[in-house]
């Protein structure tokens, strides 16, 4: 009897090892609204979990949580356009969640985030960079540093329009090129809308193929932002 429970104590402590290492995620793109991705994020030990751009209908987010078994800590907004948002109220009413957005934001969160912050779901932690131009309060996060949701900063083969209320191309400019180009080409790329030719990419396929993203200069990128 000893015996087996020091096997079994060996096998737990060497899985708890492996877990942490691996730091497992649960992660889903969800599409429920016409164009629009939600995104739900979760540490698979602990099961909570984080809702990103709730859109217009959370049936499937709804579904997908419960079957799941995930505990809905955070819904996340990437900015306070409706078409990211308007899900929120849904989840909150079923789930005892926290609202999180840039300090910017319009939305009331009752977590307000500026660049560098870190949320923390478990093991799993996810970077905000504030990344304005498409509106002032846009964030990208940065999961675990390996993927990054983009919200309307960021689309597969191409980027987020700027001529809408609190867009600025100057401001944009700096969100691409100094901030999300920075990082790693491996790093997975979520963007707020199915846009695209695929649902998702990678920033050194953005950096590659994304006429976007072509070297200009910042006035370059301006008048070019300015074209229909
Ligand atoms: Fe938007």
């Amino acid at each position: 009897m000893r015996r087996f429970c020091y096997r079994c104590l060996r096998y737990v402590f060497k899985y708890w090892i492996v877990h942490l290492w691996l730091k497992v995620m649960f992660f889903r793109q969800v599409q429920q609204h016409g164009d629009n991705f939600s995104y739900i994020i979760a540490d698979d030990a602990t099961r909570e979990a984080a809702v990103v751009d709730s859109s217009f209908n959370a049936g499937e987010i709804i579904r997908v949580l419960k079957t799941e078994n995930l505990k809905l800590k955070y819904v996340i907004n990437t900015h306070d356009h409706s078409d990211h948002m308007a899900g929120n109220e849904e989840l909150l009413s079923m789930f005892n969640a926290k609202t999180v957005a840039h300090k910017l934001s319009r939305i009331n969160a009752d977590v307000e985030v500026e660049d560098g912050d870190f949320i923390h779901l478990g093991n799993v932690s996810i970077k905000v960079i504030h990344t304005p131009g498409h509106a002032p309060d846009s964030i990208c996060l940065l999961i675990d540093n390996k993927k990054l949701l983009t919200g309307d900063t960021l689309f597969v083969g191409e980027c987020g329009r700027t001529d809408l209320p609190g867009g600025d191309s100057r401001s944009m400019y700096d969100s691409l090129f100094s901030k999300l180009l920075k990082l790693d080409d491996a790093v997975e790329v979520y963007p707020g809308h199915d846009y695209g030719a695929k649902p998702y990419s990678t920033i050194g396929e953005e950096r590659r193929t994304n006429y976007v993203l072509q070297p200009r200069s910042l006035m370059e990128f301006i008048a070019f932002m300015r074209q229909p």
